[in-house]
């Protein structure tokens, strides 16, 4: 497909076909797609969990929905119906002590490791550019994807269930899958009555309208 075609249909899928596995190929792909995304220094302080297994998928969705201490709803359950039949899930971690390791090497030379040097977390930036690989590479596949996070609170229980190291961040989740029959018929996302923003490019200097 090319790109302009993948980068214009690409929308977040949230009704997944359960009846429908994703050949292994296929997820191979995107996460081989997914480490070609660029990363500060080329740190690479990326890891992805990938959950296939129904008995690892249900470990994150129980992690994530089962009702704690002052929790309120954390997700709506027509949402969380159609997002948990998705066949995969990919954990997507960040380390950012991989950069400030890899800046405090002889040709970057920040060896204070000092955090205040990173006014940005590229960390985090550099997950949510393979994460947009996957769902792009999802798109040229024909399956549909999600983008979506761990809720607060739910952080450290998703560490323990797989466990992920205490210095990893939980950036968030793609789920992957072919849409259901019916996603075409699903309620819009209310998001989406936001409308494409215009007047975000700037030429020369920044403008307020
Ligand atoms: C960083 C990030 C976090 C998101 N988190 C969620 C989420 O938790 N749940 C969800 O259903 N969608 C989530 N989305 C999807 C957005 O709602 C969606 O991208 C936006 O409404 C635009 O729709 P589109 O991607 O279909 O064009 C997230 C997207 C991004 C980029």
């Amino acid at each position: 497909m090319e790109l302009g075609e993948a980068i214009r249909r690409r929308r977040m899928t949230r009704r997944f076909d359960p009846a429908r596995a994703v050949p292994v190929q296929v997820v191979e792909r995107a996460l081989e797609h997914a480490v070609r995304a660029p990363s500060a220094g080329f740190s690479q302080g990326w890891d992805f969990v990938v959950l296939t297994d129904p008995a690892d998928r249900s470990a994150y969705w129980s992690a994530t929905t089962m009702a704690g201490p002052g929790d309120e709803a954390v997700w709506g359950d027509r949402w969380l119906r159609g997002v948990s039949a998705a066949p995969v899930l990919i954990l997507c971690l960040s380390d950012p002590q991989a950069y400030l390791d890899r800046y405090a090497e002889p040709d970057k030379g920040w060896e204070d490791r000092d955090p205040s040097r990173w006014p940005i977390p590229y960390w985090d930036v550099d997950v949510g550019m393979a994460a947009m690989l996957i769902l792009l590479t999802a798109v040229d596949e024909g399956l549909g994807a999600l983008f979506f996070g761990v809720p607060a609170g739910r952080h450290d229980d998703v560490r323990a269930a797989f466990g992920i190291p205490d210095d990893r961040r939980l950036v968030g989740v793609v789920a992957l899958g072919y849409p259901a029959p019916d996603a075409a018929q699903a309620p819009r996302n209310p998001s989406l009555a936001r409308g494409r923003r215009t007047g975000v490019i700037h030429r020369g200097k920044f403008t307020t309208p």
